[in-house]
């Protein structure tokens, strides 16, 4: 009988169980034994395991977090690390091993590939920045999340007129930050993809003064995580142009939370094609969205795909933000 591992490394994400669940049905429907690694690469170097069965991934689709629990690895970035995990693997007789993460957990499994491990990878972060993907699992939870926030944020913000500068995730990557300054009708947003000229405090400053001229009662700037300075910003608003201003860290809330329909339904899909390609034979492949469909990419291949242009989608932000409207449509 064939045997698949399976962990969640890194940081969570919603729709990783709905992913894992998938998985392990799919596998007893198969035939086919699945060992859960608890807490990512940790578990694999400890030998903490236990066997998943249909029943244990009952009552988990809706749940965020994951069920395997999850952890940063240091011990993965060593070459000793990466040797004795790739030699648990061998001893506990497994065929695969499914990685559910981002870019650090699918690196660690291209190692791992290298000293003769089976790496089927599965792109979950709500970062949503692995470039050889259309979709991560996790993003659009945490977009709804991060929306949702910014939703009520606005409320006060409007009844007190003041400036809100809301901080989101992603240290590396500004998508989560685009897309809830987009959707959440933000002014302008600042992301670690942008240089310092981009990401301009004053510019934003002469912004606010220029629509507050205009009629605009109150405020929203969203930053990513790695663009940083946040509260900073928040107090030179207020420094400048004395209009009261607050800033609110999302922090991680954003990691959490039931997963969307989007979310459930890309894991679910992913999962059960993790089975799929590894019953036709086929070794170290990361499982992807890309032109509406599921399909796989080469690990090697997936991990030296580049970032694309999708931060140009700034642009469309500032047209559609106050200062080129009329007054009248902006209130
Ligand atoms: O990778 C997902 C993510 O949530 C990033 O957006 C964020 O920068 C980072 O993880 C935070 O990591 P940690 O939970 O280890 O502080």
């Amino acid at each position: 009988q064939k045997k698949i591992g399976v962990l969640t490394s890194g940081g969570d994400a919603p729709g990783m169980n709905a992913a894992i669940r998938a998985l392990v049905r799919t596998c007893v429907y198969n035939n086919i034994k699945v060992t859960g690694i608890k807490r990512g690469y940790e578990g694999l170097l400890t030998g903490d395991i236990l066997e998943l069965t249909a029943r244990s991934v009952s009552d988990t689709i809706h749940r965020g977090g994951t069920i395997l629990l999850t952890a940063r690895c240091p011990e993965m970035l060593t070459q000793e690390g990466q040797e004795k995990a790739a030699q648990i693997y061998k001893i506990l007789g497994l065929d695969a091993l499914v990685v559910i993460g981002g870019d650090g957990s699918l690196t660690g499994g291209l190692m791992l590939s290298r000293l003769g491990v089976n790496i089927i990878g599965i792109p979950g972060t709500i970062d949503m920045d692995l470039p050889c993907t259309e979709y991560t699992i996790g993003f659009d939870t945490a977009v709804n999340t991060g929306m949702d926030a910014i939703n009520k944020i606005r409320d006060t913000s409007t009844s007190h007129e003041r400036c809100s500068v809301v901080e989101v995730m992603g240290r590396n990557a500004g998508n989560i930050a685009l897309w809830c300054a987009m959707t959440g009708g933000a002014e302008d947003v600042l992301l670690p993809e942008m240089n310092k000229e981009e990401n301009n405090n004053d510019t934003i400053i002469k912004q606010i003064i220029e629509n507050r001229a205009k009629g605009k009662t109150h405020n929203l700037i969203l930053v990513a995580e790695g663009a940083g300075g946040s509260a900073e910003l928040a107090a030179e608003i207020k420094k400048v142009t004395g209009i009261e201003s607050r800033a609110t860290v999302l922090g991680h809330l954003q990691r959490g939370g039931s997963p969307t329909a989007v979310d459930r339904m890309h894991a679910s899909m992913m999962g059960h094609m993790a089975v799929e390609i590894f019953m036709q034979g086929l070794q170290n492949k990361v499982i992807i969205f890309k032109n509406s469909d599921y399909t796989y990419m080469d690990i090697e291949e997936a991990l030296a795909c580049k970032r694309g242009e999708q931060m140009k989608r700034t642009k469309i932000l500032a047209t559609l933000g106050p200062a080129s409207n009329d007054v009248e449509t902006i209130k």
